[in-house]
């Protein structure tokens, strides 16, 4: 039986309805920008990650911007960020006028670490991206000890909990994707921001809507950035599911250690005090090319998300220090996404452990083969 590598349907089909009588709603009440969706789902999404406020915006890459130009950093300014990770993180560091400045990850968690970030701090560190990768989540508490605030991109990591709490209230501020294949995903772009701080709150408040309070003066330049009060509506009916959908997720992990994956290849191993909503489920093999093309032979979906880290991608290459990231390389080689969802159940995850052991067999076999002739 084939395994897809998302399954965002499955979860979603119980709520059609709801979900299609809150856009008719939406579609009646003609208010489509910034109406009462946008800010109900603001509160309920500040209360659940237990933040003092959060701002919806239109994506999460434009909410990494913002929070970063919210939380003061500029022109002149260094922001520290993990290579291995989605090219959005770094990517909406130059459109604030800073600089993005590469560290490595723990390659067991494929998060950063105080050490790994502490390679990077130059007098000119301003902040901190802290990716909480693939649903785990990054020690925040120990990279804001070395004396910098941290932005956590917690894109892929709604749902996931901490011993200190959930991701986007653990750092000065957070941000979210709500891309459609997310952990809480809309139906198209959204994103938003999250933070405790009533100052950086309000300048990103004001950053998403053209630098204005009113639309009338102006303080700042800004940005037209603002989650759809359609997907705000979408949202506000999926909220109430996701620890149930996370729940999911997690199950998804412990079925595959219990189907014995994690004697054929490496697991992604939980940040300490982290019970991560898997967003992707990545393992590690060094022959995870191979791997891939045999597991797409028998129809199990894979993905190697970033085999070329950030910064070897051609635009990022003039921010490259060349400070050693060994982690980094590594993970970029030998990680691959295999299946993981809401609804990824015990026989699946058989299915497709099964799968990882023959195609392991067969690239044994073909590797034998090849040194005896
Ligand atoms: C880690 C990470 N950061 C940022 C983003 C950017 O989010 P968006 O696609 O909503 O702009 C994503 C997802 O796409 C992501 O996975």
């Amino acid at each position: 039986m084939p395994v897809p590598l998302f399954d965002t349907h499955t979860p979603l089909a119980p709520l059609r309805e709801e979900i299609l009588a809150r856009i008719t709603e939406v579609v009646d009440d003609t208010r489509f920008i910034l109406g009462p969706n946008v800010a109900a789902f603001e509160r309920e999404f500040a209360a659940y990650v237990g933040a003092g406020h959060a701002i919806g915006v239109a994506n999460g890459t434009d909410a990494i911007t913002i929070a970063l130009r919210a939380m003061g950093v500029g022109p002149g300014d260094e922001v520290i960020v993990p290579s291995f990770t989605f090219y959005a993180s770094a990517e909406a560091i130059p459109a604030t006028g800073a600089v993005p400045v590469f560290c490595d990850i723990d390659l067991e968690t494929f998060c950063v670490t105080a050490e790994t970030v502490r390679a990077a701090m130059t007098p000119r560190t301003k902040a901190v991206i802290a990716v909480h990768l693939f649903g785990n989540v990054a020690p925040v508490a120990e990279i804001e000890a070395l004396g910098v605030p941290v932005l956590e991109d917690a894109a892929q990591a709604a749902g996931s909990i901490t011993a200190g709490g959930r991701p986007g209230a653990l750092a000065t501020a957070a941000t979210f994707s709500f891309f459609p294949s997310k952990n809480l995903g809309a139906f198209g772009d959204g994103g938003a921001i999250t933070t405790s701080d009533s100052e950086i709150a309000e300048r990103a408040r004001m950053l998403r809507f053209h630098g204005s309070r009113d639309k009338v003066t102006y303080e700042h330049i800004g940005y037209n950035s603002r989650l759809d009060e359609l997907q705000a509506a979408i949202l506000r009916v999926q909220l109430p599911h996701l620890d149930a959908w996370a729940d999911g997720r997690r199950a998804a992990g412990r079925h595959y250690a219990a189907a014995g994956l994690g004697e054929l290849v490496d697991l992604p191993t939980p940040v300490a005090g982290c019970d991560p909503a898997w967003h992707l489920y990545v393992i590690r093999h060094e022959r995870s090319d191979e791997l891939a093309s045999a597991l797409a032979a028998a129809g199990i979906g894979q993905k190697a998300y970033y085999r070329t880290p950030l910064h070897r991608q051609a635009p990022l290459v003039v921010y490259d220090r060349g400070l050693p990231l060994p982690a980094t390389e590594e993970a970029a080689r030998t990680h691959l996404a295999i299946p993981v969802s809401a609804v990824l159940d015990e026989a699946q995850a058989v299915e497709v452990t099964e799968a990882v052991r023959s195609a392991l067999a067969g690239i044994d076999a073909s590797a034998a083969s090849a040194a005896n002739h």
